[in-house]
């Protein structure tokens, strides 16, 4: 039998729920995405693109299992459960997932703690080398999140994704709030997992000229979910 998709999601719609403020509030029902079929392949870095609205960030969200959708959404041909390592994600403002009053070696570490993987000794190992394999010194281990450039928070955020050896990364707008030139070497980066850690990517961006500088292939949102 051929090797299954690394990532495969067949048929997936989801509505998002919302009550009207009121003692009669009534249930507003709104479907956002509407039957998604999409295979990424292992060894791919796949580019999602698309309008403000159509359902880029929720179908991440359905991929991570953060909300609930009809349909199939399978890893290597399994189904993940809510708290899998094998996907992590990187988002749009890398300072607002940082805890500042924690300094930068806690915050790379944190996600082996909440795991329970590893010893002190072997998690400290693991730390240096990812925030080497991101391209920060191990000096930066002691700072603090308000000491750092938005490309270096972006950069804590990937080795934060990436401690956890994950199978597949989905990049949300992750240069969206970088300037040119940070947002240049975050692409840069993301290539050089890509090649020398056998990192796949799932690349989810508004700009088109860096999905296609990136990717090996793109999407886009209105080819997949119908929208305008
Ligand atoms: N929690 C929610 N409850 C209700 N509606 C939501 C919720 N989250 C998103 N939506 C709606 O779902 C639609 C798709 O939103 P989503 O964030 O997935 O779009 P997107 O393609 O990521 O947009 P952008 O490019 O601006 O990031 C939008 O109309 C949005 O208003
Ligand atoms: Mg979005």
């Amino acid at each position: 039998m051929s090797e299954p998709a690394l990532l495969s999601i067949r048929d997936v719609s989801n509505v998002y729920t919302s009550r009207r403020l009121g003692l009669f509030g009534k249930v507003e029902k709104k479907p956002v995405l509407k039957h998604i079929n999409l295979e990424m392949q292992t060894g791919e870095i796949f580019g999602l693109t698309g309008k403000s609205g159509c359902g880029k960030t929720t179908l991440a969200h359905c991929i991570l299992g953060l909300i609930d959708y009809e349909g199939e959404i399978l890893l290597n041909g399994q189904k993940q459960g809510k708290n899998s390592n094998q996907i992590q994600m990187v988002f749009q403002e890398p300072g607002a997932s940082l805890n500042p009053a924690k300094k930068i070696g806690w915050l790379v570490e944190e996600p082996l703690v909440i795991h329970k993987i590893g010893g002190r000794r072997e998690r400290g190992q693991m730390v240096n080398e990812m925030l080497a394999r991101v391209g920060l010194d191990p000096s930066y281990k002691t700072r603090r999140v308000n000491e750092l450039s938005g490309g270096q928070k972006q950069r804590i955020c990937i080795a934060r994704a990436l401690i956890l050896q994950p199978r597949l990364l989905i990049a949300d707008e992750a240069i969206s709030s970088l300037d040119i030139s940070a947002g240049a070497q975050i692409l840069n980066l993301f290539r050089e997992l890509h090649e020398n850690h056998a990192l796949d990517i799932l690349f989810i961006s508004h700009n088109r000229d860096a999905a296609e500088y990136l990717c090996d292939r793109i999407v886009e949102m209105r080819d997949l979910n119908n929208c305008q």
